[in-house]
């Protein structure tokens, strides 16, 4: 991986990127408690990072050593972006950048974002020609999925034509949003092709892993470098921990660990960045499984300062 080398088991894990979820407060938590092998922020865009939007925008690329090895992944239209969001990744300290051509939201799709570029090959190629231009030595990544209507291994064989570094495939297509399994068969095929075309091209696979377990069983069986995991921390936020240690957590240690993730919300956003409510959804994840959570998490919920939701946990 040229300069910037990031020396990785085989396989390795991945903690995957999500919108409004893993941000730096929440990569921070995961790494205090089973850190992933590599970290991805959420996806960022470059048009709004190179214009009037850049001061909304930066929050999502605040970090910190905790969560190393990180990759920023951008997305976007417009290749000169591109060019000059790579260049920021580098002077921010980022060990690499990953490329969005997969996310299948109408609105980003009809704007011929990240998953309309499986359809969009001649723009695709100038975006990651563009982003490598301006990432220096930094490895430079895709995320997809299997296609867009259906499978299409054209698309897999024209990014291996690329040169990429890694590509990590979510196991569906676009139309088929998170609504079927994910196809781990055809992600394997995928490693046929990469074998043929660009051996050296890292493949991360992804797609309903919800233990480490479950995701060494499958990179063996598909012969994969990496597992990418999403959802999975939802249940359990030690997923990448080889034991169980989440089951074996107290009602009181959840509620601390939730605290600790209320604590740093609270320092890392102290200028209002972000509402108070978004730490609705992560209070799941912490406050569940024993006797009482529910009541408890509908209290928590309804407090209005971190003063508070701390004082009650
Ligand atoms: C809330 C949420 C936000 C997501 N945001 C992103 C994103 O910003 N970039 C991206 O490439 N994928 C995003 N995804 C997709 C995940 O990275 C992953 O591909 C998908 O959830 C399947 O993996 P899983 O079954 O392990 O969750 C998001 C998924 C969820 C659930």
């Amino acid at each position: 991986m040229g300069k910037n080398k990031i020396i990785l088991p085989k396989p390795f894990f991945v903690l995957a990127p999500m919108d409004d979820v893993t941000d730096t407060v929440f990569r921070q938590v995961i790494a205090g408690c089973a850190p992933p092998d590599v970290f991805f922020t959420e996806f960022v865009n470059v048009d709004a990072l190179q214009s009037a939007g850049r001061t909304a925008t930066l929050p999502r690329l605040l970090h910190t050593p905790a969560e190393k090895p990180l990759i920023a992944q951008i997305w976007g239209k417009t290749p000169e972006n591109y060019y000059k969001s790579a260049q920021d990744m580098v002077a921010m300290g980022f060990d690499g950048i990953d490329i969005n051509m997969g996310c299948p939201v109408k609105d980003v799709v009809r704007n011929g974002c990240c998953s309309a570029l499986i359809n969009n090959r001649g723009l695709a190629a100038e975006i990651i020609q563009a982003t490598k231009d301006g990432a220096g030595s930094l490895p430079i990544s895709v995320k997809t999925r299997l296609g867009y209507h259906n499978i299409d291994y054209s698309w897999h064989e024209f990014l291996f034509e690329q040169n990429l570094n890694a590509l990590s495939i979510h196991g569906r297509t676009r139309k088929q949003m998170s609504k079927v399994p994910a196809n781990w068969e055809a992600i394997g095929e995928i490693v046929k092709l990469r074998d043929k075309i660009s051996p050296t091209t890292k493949i991360i696979g992804n797609g309903d892993v919800s233990t480490r377990a479950q995701g060494m069983e499958l990179a063996a069986r598909y012969s994969l470098d990496g597992i990418m995991i999403g959802r999975g921390v939802f249940n359990n936020p030690f997923v990448f921990s080889s034991e169980d240690i989440w089951q074996t957590y107290s009602p009181r240690q959840r509620k601390d660990l939730y605290a600790k993730h209320v604590k740093l919300f609270a320092k890392t956003w102290k200028n209002n960045e972000k509402p108070l409510v978004v730490l609705n959804k992560f209070c799941k994840i912490y406050i569940n499984g024993f006797d009482g959570a529910k009541e408890l998490r509908e209290k928590l919920m309804q407090t209005k300062t971190t003063n508070e939701l701390l004082a009650l946990l």
